[in-house]
């Protein structure tokens, strides 16, 4: 049995009304997972290793519910469009590149560092339709330490010729070997990954159905975005009563598939009660939502009806990989929707947001994103003394300010499933 404390002053989330931290605390890991936080050592587990992180924070390590890897190489670019002409300006033409599997790896290894840097330990990620790129990038995420979901996007129509894959058929055949290929990972798994109703079949849709049963596969795509792409759906998919149900009618909407819908910015009455009995994980982007001039998700309306939900950085309709700055766009974009938009929905607090970034997120992989015991042990270590300051601040606030203020060089060590991912050793880099 494996077994070591960290020490240093704790936050965490208990629900989403409350934050707990314990100053100088103890957290125990036994194998890979959470045994609590405690104010001493308990007896039984005094002389186990224990390192002393002295005055910095520790908290769970954060989830991003939606991230896609490719796009990393142009964030910060191309921000002047909406939805669909961004797809097809920017994101499919680079998407495209990913068949020529030595750039996928150029490319792939700067964003596992930067990963691997930041404050998240798991990451539900879409790669491209490319298998053999998408595979190089689950291996060194794995590598890396890191934990999470890796998709291989299924496309087959409605997107560029170069990019989309050739038939239903093909694309459900690449997905199943791809799947094969990924059994033998254990920290990143794979998830089926339709990208969106637009791009992708009926027929092509069943196949994944097909395939979503035969390995009890989780799924994830994007939902009701933006409105264009929603009245598109509406012509593609006269069946569906709405957006949702055009991925429920193939049994890719939770239930007994796990789910993750990433926005959800225009979901009514019905998509959400839709969401809500079938347990659909809400990915909420609101810097994504900022960019591409989506608008603003009720995320308050969702947390107060009791949805699963977290946060996603959206890379590269985010601009950044950091879940701290998801944290301060979801509390700003709830300012801005309360008081522009809707007045009975108020906005998020910060209690709600690290909630959203560890539990609510985490919740999607089991008992993650807390470090009460049973939880797997992600944990970040943060040095926040370059932010100075002239009073003294509560554990609390430090960590409220750190939500708007974080920056990766202040993360002083991360562990995933008990395993310390950093520092690593300066001449890996
Ligand atoms: N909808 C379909 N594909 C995408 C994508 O790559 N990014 C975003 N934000 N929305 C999408
Ligand atoms: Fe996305």
């Amino acid at each position: 049995m494996e077994r070591f404390a960290i020490r240093g002053h704790i936050c965490y989330s208990e629900d989403q009304k409350k934050i707990r931290t314990v100053d100088q605390g103890y957290v125990v890991c036994e194998d890979g997972k959470s045994r609590g936080v405690f104010e001493t050592l308990p007896e039984e587990w005094r002389g186990i290793p224990c390192r002393d992180y002295g005055d910095k924070l520790i908290i769970p390590g954060l989830v991003d519910l939606h991230v896609h890897a490719p796009q990393y190489t142009f964030r910060g670019l191309g921000m002047d469009q909406e939805l669909i002409d961004w797809l097809n300006t920017h994101t499919f033409p680079e998407e495209e590149k990913y068949k020529d599997t030595e750039y996928a790896k150029k490319a792939y290894h700067i964003f596992i560092e930067d990963l691997l840097h930041s404050a998240t330990t798991r990451a539900c990620v879409f790669a491209t339709c490319h298998k053999e790129a998408t595979l190089w990038l689950m291996e060194k995420m794995e590598e890396a330490g890191l934990a999470g979901y890796v998709g291989k996007v299924n496309m087959d129509r409605n997107s560029s010729e170069g990019l989309q894959e050739e038939s239903a058929q093909k694309s459900a055949k690449d997905t199943e070997a791809w799947i094969l290929e990924a059994a033998d990972l254990t920290n990143v798994k794979p998830i089926l990954t339709p990208r969106f109703i637009p791009t992708c079949s009926d027929e092509l849709m069943e196949k994944l159905s097909e395939l979503q049963k035969k390995y009890q596969m989780p799924a994830q795509s994007h939902l009701s975005e933006n409105l264009s792409e929603i009245e598109w759906v509406r012509q593609l998919c006269p069946k569906a009563s709405c957006y949702g149900d055009a991925y429920r009618l193939h049994g890719l909407f939770g239930g007994d598939c796990p789910t993750i819908m990433a926005h959800c910015v225009y979901s009514d009455e019905e998509e959400t009660r839709m969401m809500k009995e079938q347990g659909v994980f809400i990915a909420h982007c609101p810097e994504s939502n900022a960019n591409l001039a989506s608008g603003i998700a009720p995320a308050r309306r969702f947390l107060d009806q009791g949805l699963k939900m977290g946060l996603g950085t959206d890379v590269a309709a985010g601009t950044s990989l950091s879940m701290f700055r998801a944290m301060a766009m979801a509390i700003q974009c709830s300012k801005l929707r309360w008081k522009l938009q809707d007045q009975s929905l108020p906005p998020l607090t910060v209690e709600e947001v690290f909630y959203l970034a560890t539990k609510g997120g985490g919740e999607f992989f089991g008992k993650v994103g807390s470090l009460e015991p049973g939880y797997e042990f992600d944990a970040v270590v943060i040095d926040d003394g370059i932010l100075r300051h002239a009073r003294e601040l509560s554990t609390k606030e430090r960590l409220e300010r750190l939500i708007y203020l974080a920056e990766d060089r202040q993360i002083d060590a991360k562990y995933v499933k008990g395993k310390q991912v950093l520092p690593i050793e300066k001449n890996c880099r």
